[in-house]
C-alpha cells in the first residue's frame, strides 16, 4: 500500500463561513464524504455523508430543525449522528448512527477533524487571525484545484515563480535574483526573502501609490500539513523595514490552506488581509478579484503539473536550492504521516486502553 497522501489527525477548513448555512453542503475531505450545516442557534455541524441504512448521501435529504432526514426512507439524524427515527417501527437499532466530526468555526473558515477525535485539540486550528481583525481589512475565495494539495504548498514555498507565473502583477526580475533564508521548526517552516532598493512590480506600485524605490519583503510561515501565511510587503527604500520599522510602507498578508479533496485535488481557501485604507470596501473587492486572478494564473500551472506527473509516474522530482521552503514543508507534512502509521504507543494510546 502507498503512503497516504495526508494526515488526518490535524484541523483541516472545510468551508468558508459564508458559504454554511441553514442547508446541507455536500464536501469530500481528505477523501470522506462529509455533510455540512448550521444548527438553528448557527453553530456548525458535520456528519459522514452516506446513511446508515443503504448509505445514500444524506446531503441529498432535507434538515429538519437541527436534524438530518435521509431523503431515501427517512431515516432522522441528531447533530451528533444519532438515528432518532426510523419508518415504520417503534424501537431503533442502537448501532444506528454516522460518524460526526470534531468541528470548529474560527478566522472567517469553518474547520473539521477528520481523524481520531480525541486528538482534536482546538488550540491546533492554525492561526488566520488576519482573516478577522479590526486592525486588518481581508476578504478571500475558495478555488477547486485539481491537484495533489502539496503542488500548492509548494507553489506557495517557492515565489520565485512569480517573476515567471505573475509576471504583469506580482512578478519581476528581483524575485528570482534575491537570496532567501530558510528555517524551520517541528511545525513550521519559514522562507523569508528581502528584496532592497528595487523598482516594485505593478501590483506593489498601486498599493503603494507612489513613485520611487522599495524594500520588499514576503515572510513566508508553513504550518503543517497545509497552511501558508505569508507576510508580504514594500517600504520606502532604506527607511528601515527589514530592521522593523515598516511605518513608510504598505502591508498585506496572504492567508492560504489547502485541504486534500481527494489525493488529486483539493480546496483551495485563501484571502488577502491589508493593514492600510482598512474603510475603503471597494478596495477590498478589488484587492480580491485581482489576487483571485493571479491565483488562476497558478491554478493552470498546477492542473498542468497534476497531469504531467499522472503521464510520468515514475519520474522522481529534481530539487534545487529554491526547493528548500518545499523540501521542509514535505518533510514535516511525512512526520505527521509518519506518526499516523506508527503503532499507537506513548500517552493517548495507554488512555484508550
Ligand atoms: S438509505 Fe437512508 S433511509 Fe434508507
Ligand atoms: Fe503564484
Amino acid at each position: 500500500m502507498s503512503k497516504p497522501a495526508f494526515p488526518l489527525n490535524a484541523w483541516y477548513a472545510a468551508a468558508y463561513d459564508v458559504e454554511l448555512k441553514r442547508a446541507l453542503l455536500p464536501r469530500m475531505i481528505c477523501s470522506k464524504p462529509v455533510v455540512l450545516y448550521r444548527k438553528e442557534n448557527g453553530t456548525p455541524v458535520a456528519l459522514a455523508d452516506a446513511c446508515w441504512h443503504r448509505l445514500v448521501p444524506l446531503s441529498l435529504g432535507r434538515l429538519d430543525g437541527d436534524n438530518v432526514i435521509c431523503g431515501y426512507h427517512g431515516l432522522e439524524y441528531d447533530e451528533t449522528g444519532r438515528c432518532v427515527y426510523m419508518p415504520s417501527q417503534d424501537t431503533i437499532n442502537p448501532s444506528a448512527c454516522v460518524k460526526s466530526y470534531p468541528i470548529a468555526e474560527k478566522h472567517r473558515f469553518i474547520w473539521i477533524w477528520p481523524g481520531d477525535p480525541a486528538l482534536a485539540d482546538p488550540a491546533l486550528i492554525p492561526d488566520m487571525h488576519w482573516n478577522q481583525d479590526p486592525d486588518w481589512a481581508a476578504d478571500g475565495k475558495l478555488i477547486e484545484v485539481h491537484c495533489d494539495y502539496r503542488l500548492v504548498v509548494d507553489n506557495l514555498m517557492d515565489l520565485t515563480h512569480e517573476t515567471f507565473v505573475h509576471g504583469s502583477s506580482i512578478g519581476n526580475r528581483a524575485v528570482a535574483e534575491a537570496p532567501f533564508d530558510a528555517s524551520h521548526s517541528d511545525r513550521f517552516a519559514y522562507i523569508t526573502r528581502w528584496m532592497e532598493d528595487i523598482d516594485p512590480p505593478p501590483f506593489w506600485r498601486k498599493q503603494y501609490g507612489r513613485p520611487g524605490k522599495v524594500d520588499r519583503w514576503q515572510i513566508i510561515r508553513f504550518e503543517a500539513p497545509c497552511t501558508v501565511t505569508i507576510d508580504v510587503g514594500v517600504a520606502e527604500a532604506g527607511t528601515g523595514a527589514k530592521q522593523g520599522d515598516r511605518s513608510k510602507g504598505v502591508n498585506g498578508f496572504v492567508l492560504n490552506t489547502i485541504t486534500p479533496s481527494t489525493d488529486k485535488t483539493c480546496l483551495y481557501f485563501w484571502a488577502f488581509a491589508r493593514n492600510y485604507d482598512l474603510g475603503n470596501q471597494a478596495r477590498t473587492h478589488e484587492l480580491r478579484e485581482g489576487v483571485a486572478g493571479v491565483f488562476r494564473e497558478d491554478e493552470e500551472v498546477l492542473e498542468a503539473q497534476q497531469r504531467a506527473i499522472d503521464a510520468n509516474p515514475d519520474h522522481q522530482f529534481y530539487n534545487l536550492n529554491i526547493d528548500a521552503g518545499s523540501m521542509w514543508a514535505r518533510k514535516l507534512i511525512d512526520r505527521m504521516i509518519d506518526a499516523e502509521l506508527k503503532p499507537q504507543t506513548g500517552p493517548h494510546a495507554v488512555a484508550a486502553e
